[in-house]
């Protein structure tokens, strides 16, 4: 027999309870009726009115036996009818909340079924990228000087007017500023001074030697920027690799034979390498690097017998500017030029790259393509 809704709005003195034993036998019938409206709230729906049913603030079966029976209760039966109701809140506490886990396994279980990985499929495979042919030519010619004791130096791609051109003995108004034709920042106003896109990695040298005491060996590979128009050969950001070398004895035969073994190293023992005069500010003398044409082995004459359109009929192809380091720069990082001596070059790392894969387009690198691209794996 259970408990009916109506006797829950009456009071135990109108339901005629006067004895402890009544109250007992009532709570009893209530309890019984949990059980089995608990036993009967299979569904997730059903489950969640059988628990409002009992546990709602207002409305529910726990509220009213509080409201109806207890408060209204005479001061003999107080204590049995207290008691009784906190061992049926005990009762119906832990029956919710076992039922309300049950139910949250299984929806987990549902859900895991659902997610489960079927470890028997086969994988996804991704396709793996490759390093790009510039950073492969610039990694090749790291590794040639690592194995004669060079290490690499670092230095900012945003530089000021005194690391890219005053401290590397190029004053304002000099006329080579104007092949550097350069990338300016703009900068707030009242900004102390002007800021700049690096135009070479030359910059770095002065980074370096302002660090560190001779001996000094590095090299600084990194992205320069020039106001360059886009053509074959030309990019408005390109990579060049310096290369730096001061020590208290360091002679023009070190410098040139340092190349030439870069040259054969790069190219392959056949190739030969010479120099001829040039002119940056920084360097005193100056040379510019030529390696024997690779494609036409230094002949000047193709493979069909005409000109070799590479070196132009020559037998030499031009690779790098270079030269001993110019005393006037030693002043800037409080070397002694009377003590030291020393050699720099600056490589266009992608054009290096064209000549020895043979591209006659400095676009294609920086154009994405995956046809490209794949080329070089
Ligand atoms: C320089 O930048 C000097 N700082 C090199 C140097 C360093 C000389 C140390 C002496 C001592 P130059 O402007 O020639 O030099 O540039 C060096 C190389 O960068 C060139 O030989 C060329 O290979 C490459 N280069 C120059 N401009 C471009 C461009 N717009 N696009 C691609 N490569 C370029």
């Amino acid at each position: 027999m259970t408990t009916s809704e109506s006797k829950l709005r009456e009071t135990l003195a109108a339901l005629g309870i006067s004895s402890a034993e009544q109250v007992q036998s009532l709570f009893a019938e209530l309890r019984t009726r949990f059980d089995s409206e608990l036993a009967a709230a299979t569904g997730q729906a059903d489950f969640k009115r059988f628990r409002d049913s009992w546990l709602a603030r207002k409305t529910g079966v726990l509220t009213l036996v509080t409201d109806h029976w207890l408060k209204p209760a005479t001061p003999d039966l107080k204590p049995a009818v207290g008691a009784a109701l906190n061992a049926l809140r005990a009762h119906v506490d832990s029956g919710v909340a076992l039922r309300q886990a049950l139910q949250d396994s299984d929806a987990g279980t549902e859900a895991g079924v659902k997610d489960r990985v079927d470890l028997s499929l086969p994988g996804v495979i991704r396709p793996l990228g490759t390093h790009h042919l510039v950073r492969q030519v610039m990694q090749e010619i790291e590794n040639i000087f690592f194995s004669i004791g060079f290490s690499v130096a670092e230095g900012p791609e945003i530089e000021t007017p005194y690391y890219n051109f005053e401290a590397l003995n190029i004053p304002e108004y000099h006329p080579v500023r104007d092949d550097m034709d350069t990338f300016y920042l703009e900068l707030a106003k009242g900004a102390p001074g002007q800021l700049l896109l690096r135009t070479h990695t030359s910059p770095v040298q002065i980074h370096t030697m302002e660090k560190r005491q001779p001996p000094v060996r590095v090299i600084a590979p990194g992205k320069v920027y020039r106001r360059d128009n886009p053509d074959a050969t030309h990019s408005f950001m390109f990579h060049q690799i310096e290369g730096l070398a001061v020590d208290s004895d360091i002679t023009f035969c070190d410098f040139t034979g340092t190349i030439d073994y870069f040259i054969k190293t790069f190219f392959g023992q056949n190739v030969k390498s010479r120099f001829r005069p040039s002119y940056f500010p920084f360097t005193e003398p100056s040379v510019e690097f030529d390696a024997s044409c690779v494609f036409c082995g230094g002949s000047g004459t193709a493979g069909s017998g005409g000109t070799c359109g590479k070196c132009k009929g020559s037998g030499w192809i031009e690779l790098f500017g270079a030269g001993m380091v110019d005393p006037a720069v030693y002043g800037f990082v409080n070397y002694d030029p009377k003590k030291v001596s020393g050699f720099a070059f600056g490589i266009g790392i992608d054009r290096l790259a064209m000549l020895k894969y043979g591209i006659d387009d400095i676009q294609t690198f920086f154009q994405n393509d995956i046809r490209f691209l794949k080329q070089f794996p």
